[in-house]
Parts: C-alpha cells; structure tokens; sequence
C-alpha cells in the first residue's frame, strides 16, 4: 500500500536540533518528506547530525538568546530551504538548584535561552511566515515542568510554564496569519538530557548516579521514561493540515504524568 508523505515539500527549522529530542523530530520529518534545518549552538555537533541524516538536511549555527544570531539563522534558513514553513522551538537549558542556592547568573541564562529564545525565535520565523503569506506551525517545547512546581527546579519550571503561555498568547494573535502556534509538554524524555538531570539529583538528593533516572521511569504510568521517538508522532501531526484547527494548545506527551 502506498502511504503519502504527511511533510512531502515542506521545510522546517528546529532549534536544538544537533541532539535528543530535536534531532529525532528532525529524523521523523525528514521520513515524511520535509527538508529540515538543524539549527543549533553547537555547530560542530549539528554538522555531525546532518551528514548523519543525509539528503535534505542542513546545519546552521545559532544562539537563541542573541538577536543577530537569531535573524541571521532565520535568513540562512529561508535562503537554503526556500522559505520556512514550519518552526520548532526545541533548545533549551535546565538547570537545578534549591531555592536558596539560586544564582541570578543561572535564573537569567536559562530564561535567556527558553523563554526569550523561544519567543524572540518565533517572532522572526513569524515575520518571515506573515510576509510570505503562506501561514505557518510553529510548535514549542514546553514539558510537565510547566504544568506544576518542583521543590529543587524552580527555575526551570517557570521557564516551561512561560512557554506554555506563549504559547497561547502567540496562538491567538498568528492565527488571523493562518500561523498555528501549539506546544508539546513531554514527561521524562532519556536521553543525554536527562544525564544531567539525574547528575543534578545525584547532588541535591544524594542519589548514586542512575537512581533518579530509574525511580522516575518506575513511577510513570506508562512504565517507562519516554523516548524521543515517543514525541515524533505529535510533531508530525501538528504540522500537517489536520491540525489547522488546533490553536494555542499544549499537548502532554507522558505516559499518563499529567492530566490537563
Ligand atoms: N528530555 C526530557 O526529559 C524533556 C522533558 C520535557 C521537556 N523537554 C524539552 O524538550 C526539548 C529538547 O530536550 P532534549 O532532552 O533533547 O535536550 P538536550 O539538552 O539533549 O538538547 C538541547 C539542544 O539545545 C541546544 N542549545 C542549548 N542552548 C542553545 C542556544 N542558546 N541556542 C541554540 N541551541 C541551544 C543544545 O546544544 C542541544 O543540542 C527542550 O525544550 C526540553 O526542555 C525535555
């Protein structure tokens, strides 16, 4: 039987992309057809990530939390791929501390990269959108960690919770463009990720090393840590026409952490 490709001519720019979750939304669209540009501060790790995927990839450098970086891998992006039709604001940082151990320097770098990243990202891919006339999707990474408060990620959390609010006020205001603007909130993704996560907990919780990242997949209902490949389905889906009705929403993706 023959199954069309759901991305057959689209383009896409994700952030983040040399690794995790972001590569593998780059692998899942590339399958489908897509062009994909893996835009990612570490452009050594980004080259090494498109000449892995093959054909129809491409590396680019970019720092979301400085504006020329920004604009000039949104130029890149539309001069190499012909034009953007699709954005995932994947890069970000997390970070870990209790409340009392919070430096400003942590607070500011991690909001820099995950809020004002993502909004400042989604603001030059819509311009491009806007005067290109064609609408858009644009998909954020948000995670449960913005659904509620955890005791030693404070930091972290808010920043999620902002992408989710973002999330709904740039929904609102692109859809008028044909812009949909939607987000997926993970659970506990493995991967080189949470290595640092469970190193961070290793700390504060005085766990040996590996232990948090086995209770954590114990106790979601699923039985398991999700796997990047767990997500690709949702990125999919919510960049094809189907899911032109869908706007300013926030999908878990978690094996049942969290219900909203
Ligand atoms: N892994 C999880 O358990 C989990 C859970 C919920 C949400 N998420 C979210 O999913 C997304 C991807 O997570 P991941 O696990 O693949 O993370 P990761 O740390 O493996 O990958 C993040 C990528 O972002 C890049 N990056 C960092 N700072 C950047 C900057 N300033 N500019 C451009 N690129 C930058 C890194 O180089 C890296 O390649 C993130 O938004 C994360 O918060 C992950």
């Amino acid at each position: 039987m023959h199954v069309d490709k759901r991305l057959e001519g689209k383009t896409a720019l994700i952030t983040g992309a040399a690794r995790g979750i972001g590569f593998e939304f780059a692998k899942a669209y590339l399958a489908e057809g897509a062009r994909v540009a893996i835009a990612d501060i570490n452009i050594a790790r980004a080259n090494e990530a498109a000449a892995q995927l093959g054909a129809g990839a491409f590396a680019i450098e970019m720092d979301v939390t400085r504006q020329e970086s920004i604009d000039a891998a949104v130029d890149e992006a539309v001069r190499v791929l012909g034009g953007i039709d699709i954005l995932i604001n994947n890069a970000a940082l997390f970070t870990a501390a209790p409340i009392v151990e919070i430096t400003r320097q942590d607070y500011d770098r991690t909001f820099a990269v995950n809020v004002a990243g993502t909004l400042f990202t989604m603001q030059a891919v819509a311009k491009h959108m806007i005067a290109r006339g064609q609408g858009g999707k644009i998909i954020n990474m948000a995670s449960q960690a913005g659904r509620r408060g955890e005791g030693l990620v404070a930091v972290y959390c808010a920043t999620k919770a902002a992408v989710i609010s973002l999330t709904q006020s740039a929904g609102l205001n692109l859809i008028a463009h044909g812009i949909n603007v939607n987000a997926i909130a993970p659970g506990v993704v493995d991967g080189e990720h949470w290595d640092g996560v469970d190193a961070f907990f290793a700390k504060y919780e005085n766990k040996a090393p590996g232990q948090k990242k086995k209770e954590v997949g114990e106790s979601v209902p699923f039985g398991r840590m999700g796997r990047a490949d767990d997500l690709t389905g949702m990125a999919i889906f919510l960049a094809t026409k189907e899911a032109d009705y869908i706007v300013s929403q926030c999908f878990n993706i978690d094996g049942g952490q969290w219900m909203s």
